[in-house]
């Protein structure tokens, strides 16, 4: 991939531009510290997009649980191993990313800033980093797809709400095939959206004010089902939305239906228990994403990077695994490598990003993240993604 050559010691590459602004008068578009760069989309927000971002379901104990399961494992560094060259792409479906890290599908980026999806899609084109959208996004599948860069360049996946429709599902997948989004990430764990007091207590939930429907108003299946087109009127186009988005009748046998309407590689997103990666297994998945969905659906859930060991060992290989829920710094992107994560995706935090600077501040957050992985690696003895396993961490006493 021709990105690659500028992730060349990205680590050190990285301070010296950042150190150097002190020099120049320039400053960042958004802050590297992962806690002021909330405080910072926080002010950037309004109160309800920040609750509806940074919320999760329940008391959000899933939510804290994925971030402390990382200070539950340290890293073990070993010296003198010669880390020049470091070289810490990713194969993944055919094609080759220059770190193992994509830009996680979240939904309703219209709400976080004007150019929603576009803005982030951009900024991880611009870095050859994997973007995944949405289908609840606030612009449609195949507007990202004109605005943010040509597919081979600019890698994109799609991911699928499985609907009550099938003409929908159908019809979204061909969408996604024509428009040349590379692999399809089906997510198993919302097919009811969760108990999320922040937004409750609010009465806020953006997909009832018409936002992160995009793929629907413009979609013809969808348009089909309605007297008057979206545009004329709204209300009846949410109240269609609204009465098919909830499927919880889904099960193992639906998977077929994917298959025989798509030929993109299919990742499934939402697994925790070994026992899902076994039968994810036994339909012919080519992917699995370890994700608790950043702890907003079930409260009191175990955290995902606790449950990522299981899977792994389950699937021993046969598919990827890839991981999210709680990334939010070079380290954990590093645990859960050595875990057995081929990739890891992030969501919030990229997002902060957007809130404060739109595609720069997404840009600048992916270089940090990218940088501080590059650090890490290279401090610990590491040169190359596949050289990670656990032995590289030890449990924290
Ligand atoms: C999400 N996530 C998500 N997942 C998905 O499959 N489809 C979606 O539309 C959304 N939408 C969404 C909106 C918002 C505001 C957030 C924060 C998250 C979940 C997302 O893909 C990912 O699993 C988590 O964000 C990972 O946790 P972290 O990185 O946010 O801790």
């Amino acid at each position: 991939m021709s990105e690659q050559p500028a992730f060349k010691n990205i680590g050190p590459a990285r301070e010296t531009e950042i150190y150097s602004l002190g020099f120049t008068g320039d400053s960042l578009s958004a802050p590297v510290a992962v806690d002021l760069l909330e405080q910072k989309a926080k002010q950037a927000l309004s109160p309800e997009a920040y609750d509806y971002v940074a919320g999760a379901a329940g008391g959000e104990d899933t939510s804290r649980a994925n971030r402390e399961a990382f200070y539950r494992w340290r890293i073990v560094p070993r010296m003198l191993r010669d880390v020049t060259h470091r070289d810490l792409s990713v194969e993944l479906f055919g094609a080759r990313f220059p770190m193992p890290i994509l830009l996680g599908p979240v939904g309703v980026q219209g709400i976080i800033h004007a150019e929603g999806e576009v803005a982030s899609a951009r900024a991880a084109a611009s870095l050859g980093l994997p973007f995944v959208l949405s289908t609840a996004s606030s612009r449609s599948i195949e507007n990202v797809a004109d605005l943010a860069g040509k597919a081979g360049t600019a890698p994109r996946w799609f991911q699928l709400y499985w609907t009550k429709n099938p003409e929908i599902t159908a019809s979204m997948l061909q969408r996604a095939e024509r428009a040349g989004y590379a692999a399809l990430v089906v997510t198993l764990d919302t097919t009811i959206l969760g108990w999320r007091e922040r937004d409750l207590q609010r009465r806020y939930l953006p997909f009832l004010l018409g936002q992160g429907l995009a793929n629907f108003f413009s979609d013809p299946a969808f348009r089909a089902l309605l007297p008057q087109p979206p545009e004329q009127n709204p209300a009846a186009a949410i109240q269609l939305w609204g009465s098919l988005f909830s499927n919880p009748a889904l099960t193992w046998n639906d998977l077929p239906f994917l298959r025989q309407h798509t030929s993109l590689p299919i990742l499934l997103k939402g697994i925790q228990h070994p026992a899902d990666a076994a039968r994810a297994l036994d339909a012919g998945v080519d992917g699995i994403i370890v994700s608790n969905h950043g702890g907003r659906q079930v409260d009191g859930g175990i955290a995902s990077l606790d449950a990522l060991p299981g899977v792994v060992s389950e699937v021993r290989g046969r598919v990827p695994v890839l991981f999210d829920s709680g990334i939010r710094r070079g380290a954990d992107v590093f645990k859960a490598l050595a875990l057995g994560a081929r990739a890891v995706l992030i969501g919030r935090l990229y997002t902060y990003g957007l809130a404060i600077s739109g595609e720069q501040g997404v840009r600048d957050v992916l270089l940090n993240l990218l940088a501080d992985f590059d650090l890490t690696m290279a401090l610990s003895g590491y040169a190359s993604c596949s050289a990670l396993d656990s032995s590289a961490l030890a449990p924290a006493p």
